[in-house]
């Protein structure tokens, strides 16, 4: 098998955008443009990837540092696709077999039409092979230019006679092209059109003339070959990856109220009967079990959620596991390295960080935990505190299991609070409380009997 490499072009402006951010950085769902491109092409298991960057380049590099072995090209200025390709030459030099080229605007391009693109060129020998649609509105587009059946050329809509213009098939901008011919052959492209740039598509006519063999590849779904060019854009194509994951999960047994608004990254896994509510965002390598409810407004990262649990409204969980039968809110915040225990309870207004919550214990009502671990059937009470800064490092609270916080209680860490003890409610523990006892730590109160009448008595 021949080599495969890839070059994804992402040097131009995208003037429509109107943003200051470069275009491919902008995200379609969870993903910037760029990465559902390099996805795409990851199936193809380059021997090498080049991104072609310009404008803005140092952000595009910067906002793809942690993906490995790829390689930049810069073109500055931007003369155009066919120059932009030129730039990645000294990438290639020495090697050989077929260089597929992408653009980094087209997100929702499936890796099974790339791999079916190059194998349909490397059968037939070709030194060119585009993939090409038909579609109803062609206007943006170049169109392909068929003598007897087979491409000729294709020609940019601004440069197109009437009937060329009258085409309903286009130039999805993606191609196979065998890479011996091929810079040699861009380096006799011309920049004498409308835009008075330096085409790519030109290198179809290029080798139409020197007799060398150029092929199609039709698509059938034409929308996968969309590329952004506006906001506007970006929220269809959102919209369309969207349903898309979800049709997937409802096939697979997960019940989606409202298909319209349940935002799900692609590489979020459900299981069966779980019910999602309507505004619900999950993302990254999120994983929840089966028989869940997550309930409106819930967003979740990077989580994983078992079986049987229920997240109630409004909740924010990221980098953290809630095991089965757990419930988490209304209005709970567990943020990185929380883990809630088989059917512990979290309720409303109370926040997680870096802390454990064993099996069967409850923080139901207002509270801060952070770097704790709590043991099992522990009760925490409403507001309690752990106070686990110190203004310059943070402290561990241990709660051994059993043990009842009493409301209103701050845990001043580092303290541990021993097994089955009680904490007196509105108590400020800087001691460790040892197991079976009862800490208690706060004033003692003072009945003052008849003030109030004194104090009448005085202001009169
Ligand atoms: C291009 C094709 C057109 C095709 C369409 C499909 C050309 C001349 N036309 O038109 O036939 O139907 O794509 O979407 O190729 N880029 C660079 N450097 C440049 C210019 C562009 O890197 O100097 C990049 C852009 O960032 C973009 C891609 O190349 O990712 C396509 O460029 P764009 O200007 O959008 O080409 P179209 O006019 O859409
Ligand atoms: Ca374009």
């Amino acid at each position: 098998m021949p080599d495969t490499h890839v070059v994804i072009l992402a040097a131009g402006k995208g003037t429509r955008m109107k943003s200051a951010d470069p275009k491919v950085l902008h995200r379609v769902g969870e993903l910037r443009l760029i990465e559902h491109v390099l996805r795409a092409a990851d199936g193809l298991r380059p021997a090498t990837t080049v991104v072609v960057v310009g404008h803005l380049a140092d952000r595009v590099k910067a906002a793809l540092q942690k993906r490995q072995g790829l390689r930049f090209a810069l073109q500055d200025p931007q003369l155009g696709t066919g120059h932009a390709l030129l730039q990645a030459e000294p990438h290639l030099a020495g090697a050989s077999g077929t260089v597929v080229l992408l653009s980094g605007d087209v997100p929702l391009l499936r890796s099974d039409t790339l791999q079916e693109l190059v194998r349909t060129h490397e059968l037939r020998g070709a030194a060119a092979t585009v993939l090409t649609a038909h579609v109803s509105g062609p206007h943006e587009y170049g169109r392909i230019v068929r003598e007897n059946g087979r491409i000729s050329a294709i020609v940019e809509h601004r440069d197109a006679t009437p009937a060329q213009r009258a085409i309903d098939e286009i130039n999805s901008g993606i191609y196979a092209f065998a890479l011996e011919p091929l810079f040699a052959a861009l380096k006799s492209i011309g920049s004498t059109n409308a835009q008075g740039e330096y085409y790519l598509p030109d290198l179809i006519g290029v080798y139409r003339a020197q007799g060398r063999p150029v092929e199609t590849v039709v698509l059938e779904d034409s929308r996968e070959i969309l590329g952004v060019n506006s906001r506007k854009e970006l929220a269809e194509l959102s919209a369309i990856l969207k349903t898309t994951k979800n049709d997937g999960l409802m096939a697979s047994g997960v019940s989606i109220v409202d298909p319209a608004t349940a935002w799900i990254g692609p590489d979020v896994v459900i299981g069966p009967d779980t019910v999602i509510h309507p505004n619900v965002y999950l993302e990254g390598r999120t994983r929840i079990g089966s028989s869940c409810e997550i309930h409106a407004g819930v967003r979740i990262v990077d989580s994983t959620i078992d079986d049987g649990v229920v997240i109630n409204n409004y909740c924010v969980i990221s980098e953290s596991h809630v095991a089965t039968g757990a419930r988490v809110g209304p209005f709970a915040h567990i943020r990185p390295q929380s883990d809630i225990g088989e059917g512990a309870h979290v309720g409303n207004f109370t926040e997680l960080k870096k802390t454990r919550l064993g099996r069967g214990s409850k923080a139901n009502h207002l509270s801060y935990l952070g770097d704790a671990v709590i043991g099992e059937k522990v009760n925490v009470g409403a507001g309690t505190i752990t106070c686990n800064y110190d203004g310059t490092h943070k402290h561990q609270t241990v709660i051994e299991d059993g043990a009842f916080i009493g409301s209103d209680s701050q845990l001043v860490a580092p303290v541990r609070v021993g097994k089955d003890a009680y904490v007196a409610a509105g108590s400020s523990i800087v001691e460790d409380v040892p197991a079976g006892a009862l800490g208690i730590a706060r004033g003692k109160q003072v009945n003052k009997s008849g003030w109030v009448e004194k104090k009448k008595k005085k202001s009169r």
